[in-house]
């Protein structure tokens, strides 16, 4: 669904502390788009909040998507308003699924879950333990009761799963388990910036970082302090759908210019690692300095994160 569709909640239930599943469904029952592990969806909330939400449920099961939310009093306000509204029978318009977070082709797999990152790699592990393709979860967690889905994951894990609350077990021993994986093993990595910042490092440190897959969710490290502000150049970004051409001056984002032209423009984390300011580039050649995207999608250009993104020309031409 590319275009936002209502979607309506049919059934809520806790899924540990703080954290809810969600069931949505088309109003008519009718069947959903089809998705494969590690997509996500977008919802938007009354307030205009734009929030996107792993997919964790059963792709089989084609009239209902399931998600997972971790209520986040300290963050930026969307999580709290889904908890309040989220009811059966409670209705908001949906977009995708996407995928930037594919399950890879690999004759073995390592899965590595850390909190409500757990939604993502419940899909993956539902879909390696369906083809029979040998596989290791390990699910970490400030405490027990604050594991989401720990009895769904072990239900369809069995022993391949280690339950790892932090209070109990402390953090997980990655040298450990990433120095004992096969040498075709691909890693599937999603949960906050730390955990995934060592994951990288140590994938980096033993040469697995080719084998590494991870999807951020939470917001990090600042994207762009890895890029210095003061060799920002101005540049011309054209609006293929809208009309019109903008300039987008050295101290002001692209996505910020945009926001004034062009109405109800997706985007969530403003920092380049959530997806949904995806937009495709019809000219010119970007600046790429998003966590989203792979080197080859990269190297193509046909899309870019207008939230981080830059020009490395003169001007862009946007499928805007
Ligand atoms: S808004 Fe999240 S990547 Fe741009």
């Amino acid at each position: 669904m590319t275009t936002p569709t209502q979607l309506r909640v049919t059934a809520v239930r806790a899924a540990a502390q703080d954290v809810v599943a969600v069931d949505l469904a088309l109003p008519d029952g009718g069947d959903l788009p089809a998705w494969r592990p590690g997509a996500h969806i977008e919802l938007r909330l009354p307030s205009g909040r734009l929030r996107q939400y792993s997919l964790c449920g059963d792709p089989a099961d084609v009239g209902t998507w399931r998600i997972g939310v971790l209520r986040e009093p300290r963050g930026r306000g969307g999580s709290v308003e889904l908890h309040e509204l989220a009811r059966p029978g409670a209705l908001f318009m949906v977009r995708g699924p996407r995928n930037h977070f594919p399950l890879t082709s690999a004759p073995s797999y390592l899965f590595l879950a850390g909190g409500i990152g757990v939604t993502p790699i419940l899909a993956m592990v539902r879909a390696a333990a369906g083809r029979g393709t040998p596989f290791t979860v390990v699910y970490g967690g400030r405490t027990r009761s604050t594991m989401a889905f720990a009895d769904e994951l072990t239900a369809v894990a069995g022993d391949a799963l280690t339950l790892l609350p932090q209070d109990e077990a402390g953090l997980p021993d990655l040298p450990r388990l990433l120095g004992g994986v096969n040498a075709d093993t691909a890693v599937h990595a999603c949960g906050p910036a730390p955990m995934l910042a060592a994951v990288e490092r140590e994938c980096a440190r033993l040469g697995l970082a080719d084998r590494l897959h991870l999807e951020r969710f939470t917001a990090g490290d600042d994207l762009e302090t890895a890029y210095d502000a003061a060799e920002n150049r101005d540049f011309d970004v054209q609006l293929a759908r809208t009309g019109g051409t903008l300039t987008v001056p050295a101290d002001r984002r692209l996505i910020e210019v945009l926001r004034d032209a062009v109405p109800g423009l997706s985007y969530d984390c403003e920092k380049g690692y959530c997806g949904a300011c995806e937009t495709r580039v019809l000219g010119g050649t970007p600046e790429h300095r998003d966590s989203v995207l792979s080197e080859e999608e990269r190297r193509a250009g046909r899309t870019m994160m207008i939230c981080v993104g830059r020009c490395r020309g003169d001007r862009l031409v946007l499928d805007l």
